[in-house]
């Protein structure tokens, strides 16, 4: 059941401040999730506005189909992977949008359920996956990459400690194969000893297994590349990241796309949530938001 999961949109009015620019335009939210973008989205359009939305995750889908439901044909609902953009676009028989926003990373929901195995707080079996077709999950990754793969993996995504905790894992699974997001966290625990910080001595290394799994960071780029062909004069690219390495690689997308001349920055530097909104929604914390226009 899905029925209890609740997602907060991060910076809802400030996505529709700087991503509309045609009220009546035909706009994408390649990160559908429960839709609260896509819902704020269709309050601002006009009546013959359209937003399609896309999701890799079929359950989000679902949840973002009973969300929209009575809205008609101002939605249309895809399921598929972002990266695979230009494809979507092209059956549908899409040529000019006037606005793309990619709202990255995972939903409320997947941390929630324990079941999808994306937390370190709530036990459940290393998945991670965002859509549960893809072979890769966490546990294979932490059972049968060699130890330089797992350490490059934990050193990319930021962690100091990485060499430590690959070894850890290693000599773990001589004997028992880590099974659970809650043994992964303890064995980190063992070895960066959490003494109630805020942010947990795992995170990096949950983070780093969540971005290979689902090759986010690849996800991202060719995301990217493919919508621009679809994008019309004016039209906008926003993007919300919620961790620096993420944030690079938008701020240097944007940076090489305003330097050859055919985009400019609307936000020069990155939109950041209210106090108000951090104080409401722990996952805005870390948000940033940045709007791109095509010239
Ligand atoms: C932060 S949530 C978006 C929340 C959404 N804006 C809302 O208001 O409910 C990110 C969503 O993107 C989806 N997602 C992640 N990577 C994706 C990809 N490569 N292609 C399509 N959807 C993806 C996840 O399944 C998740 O539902």
């Amino acid at each position: 059941m899905t029925e209890n999961y609740t997602h907060l949109p991060v910076m809802p009015e400030e996505v529709a401040r700087l991503l509309v620019t045609d009220k009546e335009g035909v706009y994408v939210d390649a990160t559908l999730g429960m839709a609260g973008h896509t819902l704020k989205l269709l309050s601002v359009l006009g009546p013959n506005a359209r937003v399609i939305g896309v999701d890799w995750d079929p359950e989000m889908a679902a949840i973002a189909a009973k969300n929209t439901a009575g809205l008609g044909d101002r939605v249309k609902i895809i399921q598929g992977n972002f990266a695979n953009i230009d494809e979507m676009m092209n059956r549908e028989n899409i040529k000019n949008i006037s606005g793309v926003l990619f709202d990255l990373g995972v939903s409320s929901l997947h941390f929630d359920k324990a079941l999808r195995g994306f937390s370190l707080r709530n036990d459940g079996p290393l998945d991670m996956r965002i859509n549960q077709t893809n072979p890769l999950t966490a546990y294979a990754i932490l059972r049968y990459w060699p130890y330089e793969q797992i350490e490059h993996l934990i050193r990319v995504c930021g962690e100091r400690n990485a060499g430590k905790i690959a070894r850890a894992i290693i000599t773990k699974r001589e004997t028992k194969p880590l099974e659970t997001t809650g043994e992964l966290r303890d064995l980190v625990e063992r070895v960066l000893p959490y003494r109630g910080e805020k942010t947990h001595p795992a995170t990096k290394t949950f983070l780093s297994l969540r971005v290979a799994v689902n090759y986010e960071f690849d996800n991202l780029t060719r995301g990217i590349q493919k919508i621009i062909p679809f994008l019309s004069k004016g039209g906008r690219i926003g993007i919300i990241t919620f961790h620096s390495l993420e944030d690079r690689i938008v701020k240097e997308t944007f940076k090489f796309m305003t330097k050859m001349g055919d985009w400019h920055a609307v936000t020069k530097k990155p939109v950041t949530p209210s106090q108000e909104e951090e104080a409401a929604n722990n996952r805005a914390r870390s948000a940033k938001l940045r709007v791109i226009e095509k010239i």
